[in-house]
Parts: C-alpha cells; structure tokens; sequence
C-alpha cells in the first residue's frame, strides 16, 4: 500500500476504559472480524491480561477502510492499529509503539475522567509529535458526563470541548464517525521508499509453534520476502522465513514498504535475539545509522523466589527459562538461602511485572511459590572508592562505606482534590519531594513529586488507593539516582541472621521495621526448649528486642509404663516434623513461620 494511504495509530486508553471492545468493534465495523469473532478479543491473546484485564504484549491489526468524499469517490485506506502495554512497569515498550505510529486515540472512560497513567502517555505521545484524537468512551452509560470530561480533556490536548468525539465501543454509536476522523487527522507516514530498510521492531512476541514473531513498522526502504536481515544493535543476520501483516490473523505478504506494519518470523527462539527498539535492516544493502531510541530494559526490583516445596527447585528453575523466551525484561540467578532454601534471585522492570510472573508461574507450571520482600536496586561506593551494585540486602556490604545511591522516580498522581491532604502526607512519610500541582478540572487535581523508587515497591499504591478510596491513579518513571542515607537492617534469631529478613531501609526508618519484623516473628515461631531472643541490627548494634520464652516440651512424658513401641512410634513423628523445620543455630523453626512472615507484608 502507498505510504498516503496508510494511516498507524494506538489507543491511548487507562485499564478498564474499554480500549478492547473498541478495538473489536472497529474490527468488526471495518469487516476485519464478524460480530461474534469480536467478542474473543484480538487483541490481547494472553488469558492472564485478559483475567487482569491489562494489555502487556503490543501487537498490531491492519484494517481495510474506505472514505467516500463528497464527489462519491471512495478511497481505500489501510488503517494499522498498534496496542500499547497500559502499564507503568512497561513505559519503555510504550514509547516504542508510539515511535510507531503517526496518531494516538486518546479514550478516556465519560464516567470516569482521565487517570495518571493515560497522562503519562499522553504526554509520551505529544513528545513524540503524533495527532492526538481525544475520544470519550462509554457514553451509553447512565453515569456519563461528557460535558464535564471533554472539557477536561479538551482543556488538556488542546482542542474545544466540542470537537471531542462521543463514542461507545459496546454499543458502535460514534466508532463510524472516529474510523473516518483517524484518515482525516492522522498524518500519513513519510520515508525514503529508495533507502536501505529500517524498520523498527516494536514489538516481539514468543510463540511455541513459530518461535519469536517480531513487529515492525518500517521507516525506509524495503524488506523483502526470504532476504538476509541484520538486527543493527548486535549486527546480528537472519533469514526472513516469513513477512506479513495481521488482518486479524497472520497473512504472508509480499514485503513491507514504507510506512507499513506487520511480523517478521526469523526461526529465533528467544526475544532476546529479536528486541523492542532495535533496527532491522537488508544485509545485501544496510543502512548506515539505526533509528534512535533503543535502550535495553533495565530491571529495577529484585526479590528472591523460593518454591515452598525444595523439590520444586528443577521445575521452577526449567519455568523461568521457559518465561525468558517470551519476556526480555527477565533477570534471574540462582541463590540459596538459610530460611527458604534454594531459589532465584529475580529483577523485574516494577512490582506489576513481578506479580505477573509470579502468576505465571504458579498457574501455568503449577508452583507454589514464596517471594521474598522486593527491594532496588543499589549502588554502594565503598571508602576505598570501590564501587558495587546491590541487589540483595544481604549483599550490602558491611565495611567502610562512603555512599549509597538509589534509584528515584518521577511520580505522577491523579485525584479527587479533596484527597490532596491525604496523598500529600502519604508522600511525605515516602521521602517525597512535591515537584507541581496542577488543577485538571474544579475538582480534579495532578501532584507531581520525586520518590525514591524503593518507597514507592513497598505497598505505596495500596496505600495511595487506601487514603483514597480507590479514586487516585499513579504512574511513575526511573529519572536517575540520588545519595541517600540507608543501612542494613539484619533480623538475628538467637545471634544467628536470617538472610531472608535483612532489609535495606534509610536510618530513620530502621526502627519501626526493627520493631515490626521481630514482633511477628516472635508471634510466629514457637516456642523452644530454651529462650530464643529475636533482634533486629545495623551491624553490630541491636535496635530491637524480643523475646521467645522457652517450655520444656517432653513428648516422652505422656507415655505412661513402658510401651517401648509407642514410644519409638512418637519419636519418628517427631523427626517427619523436623524435617520441614529449618534449623537457624540451634533453633528449629517451621518454614510455615517464615512464609507467614514474609507474605503478611
Ligand atoms: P484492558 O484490556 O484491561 O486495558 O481494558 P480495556 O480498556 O480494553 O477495557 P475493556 O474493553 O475490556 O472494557 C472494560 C469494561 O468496560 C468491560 O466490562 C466492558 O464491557 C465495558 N465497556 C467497554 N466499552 C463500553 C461502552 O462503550 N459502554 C459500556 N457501558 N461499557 C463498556
């Protein structure tokens, strides 16, 4: 297809406020599904995004649409659609699928009013110069008020209240008027159609059957069926076993010109030989420089993962190389620990993308699994001036330190502005710096602020959502590190650490976790033949104590005479038992404790 004839766009939409029933709805409307295809949702293929209702992977649907002007001739355009993650832990694979598309609907639920994260990515894509088309979704529902939003929204792309368009995906009102607006306000794409391709990968998908599928969108040149390709950051080659577009299954074509989206499959068998943001170009006639952007993903939360039952350590390990295939963001090495025993310490982009994992695991390799408490990741300079990255607490070192950095973010809340007391002191118990506020609507606020990014892994939403009765939304974004002043806090049971507990917190909060985590030990773990002291120490010096009492449990005592057999029958029991206790110095403590321990978080 001609790049003036080609229209890509996304929609920017928060979770919930109908981005998939839109999107089957425009596929229904442009003939691409028939009604009752609509309704498997193309879109998102996971069952996991669908259950949780959240987009991660990005793919694209091509869409036949003609517009008839007012002469009665009637031109055929291809409109590609390109599904953006609508998840803070994954803003660098949005910024890739805005690099590529010209336009962005923006869609913003008329009884709801725009939330943080639709924000965030909204100003990602006015960055990136694309056409905004701020949509009001839902109209049909007896709660909207789009007089109220499309002023909020109108106020914030710029446009008169009255030109934002009313739609509902459920009900197709308005969706006819908004396939024809995206041909109207969407720049067709522009390239050198005589260059050396370049083509951006925005996406890259594992699939059992064909190995890694790719999406891109090609800026200049040509890829051709069957040609050699080179992947320009590691200059890797490929042979194209296959080239196409989604309609909405994949259907082989004949190359990819300018401005046009589609897959490339290559055999490969990771995403990591096929990454988001990378440039593809011929390797008979390659291009000098790669399209900007490319930055590898960086994981900035790590917690140790523990199968529950230590014989479940081969298949956890065989799952996780199974789930690297699909997720290049993934990080893991093996580590062992006294409490949990063996396990992997993983790094994650962010806590949404830890949760997701740890769902797939336990449902789809079937695992019962136990995390330790996620922490950043640290840059510690030692006195001596060497330098060392931490990403377990009970890798921070012990010696001479200088200085300790952590990562800091830039957080952007949206709420009713009667909660601005409440966030305020929220993020003010969180080491945050108030960076702006702004009024979207009479009653809708936006607080800007810089956190460290350790305040925010640590229960921040769930508390945001708390003092908020649900109404605030957050995104937030790594803007760099600062020096802060944090220590080590190790839990010691009987003078013994329990590696699993160490915690890396700033000074001022070293108590009250001290305080805590000794306190639900204690209550626990049972209680012993002797006293078993429980304290929390930056060092050597004790901040916190508890103590567990000791009893003096004969099991021995209850056999009256001399039942030799019973005897020996309550002594084996005794060992079954032991045989989950992990053994801290002399102390024997269920695993069950510890578990409780690290999930009451
Ligand atoms: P994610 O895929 O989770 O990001 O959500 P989404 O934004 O794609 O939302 P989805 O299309 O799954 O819709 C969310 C809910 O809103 C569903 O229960 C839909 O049935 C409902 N919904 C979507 N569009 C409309 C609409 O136009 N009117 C009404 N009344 N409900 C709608």
């Amino acid at each position: 297809t001609a790049p003036d004839l080609l229209r890509n766009f996304c929609i920017i939409a928060h979770i919930d406020h109908g981005k998939s029933t839109l999107a089957d709805r425009m596929l229904q409307l442009t003939g691409v599904v028939d009604e009752r295809a609509a309704r498997a949702q193309y879109l998102d293929r996971m069952d996991i995004e669908r259950e949780r209702g959240i987009t991660i992977k990005s793919q694209a649907v091509r869409m036949p649409w003609a517009v008839t002007d007012a002469a009665g001739v009637s031109t055929p355009y291809a409109l590609n659609m390109i599904d953006t993650p609508g998840h803070v832990d994954f803003t660098y694979e949005v910024s890739r699928s805005l690099a590529a598309c010209e336009g962005a609907v923006l869609l913003v639920d008329a009884a709801q009013g725009i939330e943080a994260q639709t924000l965030a990515n909204l100003y990602l894509a006015m960055e990136n110069d694309l056409a905004i088309i701020p949509v009001l979704n839902k109209i049909d529902l007896p709660a909207a008020q789009p007089e109220k939003y499309a002023e909020e929204i109108g106020g914030l792309v710029g446009v008169d209240p009255e030109d934002v368009l009313r739609v509902s995906g459920k009900t197709g009102a308005g969706v006819l008027e908004l396939l024809d607006k995206i041909v109207a306000t969407v720049p067709a794409p522009v390239g050198d159609a005589d260059a050396p391709a370049r083509a951006m990968i925005f996406d890259s998908v594992y699939d059992t059957y064909r190995g890694v599928v790719t999406y891109v969108r090609v800026v200049d040149g040509q890829l051709n069926p069957r040609e050699r390709i080179v992947m320009m950051s590691t200059r890797a080659t490929h042979d194209l076993l296959e080239i196409g577009v989604t309609s909405p299954e994949p259907i082989p074509t004949k190359g990819l010109g300018v401005g046009e989206v589609g897959y490339l499959i290559t055999g490969v068998k990771d995403v990591r030989q096929s990454k988001v943001g990378d440039t593809v170009t011929n390797n008979a006639k390659p291009a000098d420089e790669a399209l900007g952007g490319y930055s590898d993903p960086k994981p900035m939360v790590f917690s140790g993962l523990y199968p529950i039952d230590g014989s479940d350590y081969p298949i956890l390990r065989d799952a996780l190389d199974k789930l690297k295939l699909n997720d290049a963001a993934l990080v893991y090495e093996p580590e062992s620990s006294v409490a949990l025993g063996f396990g992997f310490r993983v790094g994650y982009l962010g806590l949404l993308h830890l949760e997701i994992v740890r769902e797939r695991l336990e449902r789809e390799f079937d695992l019962d699994l136990i995390s330790t408490a996620p922490n950043v990741i640290y840059e510690v300079t030692m006195e001596d001036k060497t330098i060392l990255t931490v990403t377990n607490p009970s890798e921070f070192p012990g010696g001479k330190i200088g200085e300790v950095r952590e990562p800091i973010v830039k957080a952007t809340i949206l709420a009713p502005s009667e909660f601005i007391g409440a966030i305020m002191e929220l993020c003010q118990t969180r080491r945050g710096d108030l960076q702006g506020m702004d009024y979207l609507s009479a009653d809708r606020v936006e607080l800007r602020y810089v956190l460290p990014l350790a305040e925010i892994v640590f229960d921040f939403f769930d508390q945001l959502k708390s003092k908020t009765r649900g109404y605030a939304s957050l995104d937030y974004d790594v803007i760099g590190e600062q020096a802060a002043d944090l220590v080590k806090v190790d839990i010691l049971l009987q003078g013994e650490q329990v590696d699993a507990f160490s915690a890396i917190v700033h000074r001022e909060k070293a108590y009250a976790y001290g305080v805590s985590m000794t306190g639900k030990l204690k209550d626990l773990i049972p209680r012993q033949q002797f006293e078993v002291p429980i304290q929390a120490a930056i060092g050597a010096r004790v901040i916190a104590r508890e103590t567990i009492r000791a009893i003096r449990k004969d099991v021995l005592a209850k056999c009256y005479g001399g039942d030799i057999s019973r005897k020996r029958k309550l002594l084996e029991k005794q060992k079954e038992g032991k045989k989950r206790m992990k053994t801290i110095g002399r102390v024997d403590v269920p695993q069950e404790a510890f578990i409780a321990a690290l999930s009451s978080e």
